[in-house]
């Protein structure tokens, strides 16, 4: 009798249990809409982890912060509580403040400096550090191109024309000081609640760049875009580590070589498309506008009043200087 009540209970408990090891079915969240770099870079990775696992291993794609904004969404694989996210590196600095290395301003200065810093050793030790802090994993990387600055308000050509706009931004310390050195104070918000705070004019304005802004239809609530170029916006896949060391090596293999080919599409999706885009935003009503002086006052702000602060939390102005050396450009 004992065997009969206590072994269907023992099986039913393992089952309960099993090893992530045994799921096939992955769930991965996206803080964008369907049709930007992240979605390339998921639904990439989604094919080639189904090729490389011969159907085997499936992922399911949730966009447009269906499972939460993009920090939540790192807290939760960082319990292992989801397994996949691609959100914007400037949403992971919170939990591992190296990685805001990428959000220095003015540093990476062309999509191949982005692939560069992400993909040589620099990279390799933030994926390290990540890990240790964060209990997430790099996989693969998006490339979206520079945030520019968006406005229902007025065109933008100099600090001046700032000045009196509510600016939103990411809860990052390092963006919101850069616009307190152009001399705005900026609202920190939610990348989820970004749209409806732009449509309801809660916010006048905010940073993105030229596909997140198609992807996310801003050009619907917001007609100026100045061309500033003082984050290359990087988008990282992230695992969670606790799901990553729970499944076989072949599998973790198959993740590791799927984000890296993914990687890699992300990146000619941006070379291929960001004009295209950039054109359309321009077809559909949008004015762009070029900073005068080659946007030489917020340039100099930024360096002067935001690189200085954010070297500790980077781990040191050592780690700046080699950055730029590995960018062939002279220590700061
Ligand atoms: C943000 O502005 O919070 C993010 O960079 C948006 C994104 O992930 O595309």
């Amino acid at each position: 009798f004992v065997k009969r009540i206590v072994l269907p209970f023992i099986t039913s408990i393992s089952l309960l249990s099993a090893p992530a090891a045994l799921a096939k079915d992955y769930k991965m969240a996206l803080g964008d809409a369907a049709g930007g770099t992240q979605w390339e870079l998921g639904t990439k990775f989604a094919e080639l982890l189904d090729e490389k696992s011969k159907g085997k291993l499936k992922v399911n794609l949730f966009p447009n912060g269906q499972l939460g904004n993009e920090q939540d969404t790192v807290n939760n694989a960082s319990l292992g509580l989801l397994d996949f996210s691609v959100l914007a590196i400037n949403n992971v600095t919170p939990f591992s403040p190296t990685v805001g290395l990428l959000t220095m301003p003015y540093v990476i200065l062309s999509p191949e400096e982005a692939k560069s810093l992400t993909q040589g050793k620099i990279g390799e030790e933030l994926v390290k550090n990540t890990v240790r802090d964060a209990n997430v994993r790099i996989v693969g990387w998006a490339y979206s191109g520079f945030r520019v600055l968006t406005n229902s308000k007025r065109p933008i050509k100099s600090l001046k024309d700032l000045k009196g706009l509510v600016i939103r931004v990411p809860r990052n310390e390092i963006m919101m000081s850069t616009y307190q050195a152009w001399g705005v104070n900026p609202t920190p918000m939610a990348w989820s609640e970004t749209f409806t705070g732009l449509q309801l004019g809660v916010v006048d304005g905010q940073d993105n760049p030229y596909i997140t802004i198609d992807a996310m239809k801003f050009n619907e609530v917001q007609k100026y875009v100045t061309n500033i170029r003082y984050i290359f916006s990087i988008e990282p896949l992230i695992v969670s580590e606790s799901v990553f060391q729970s499944q076989k090596p072949e599998v973790q293999a198959m993740i590791l070589e799927a984000g890296k080919e993914a990687t890699e599409h992300s990146y000619k999706f941006l070379l291929e498309s960001e004009e295209k885009i950039k054109r359309s935003l321009i077809a559909k009503g949008m004015e762009i506008h070029t900073p005068v002086n080659a946007e030489k006052e917020w340039i100099d702000l930024a360096k002067k009043k935001v690189w200085p602060k954010f070297y500790d939390s980077i781990g040191g102005k050592a780690k700046l200087d080699e950055a730029l050396a590995t960018l062939g450009r002279k220590a700061h």
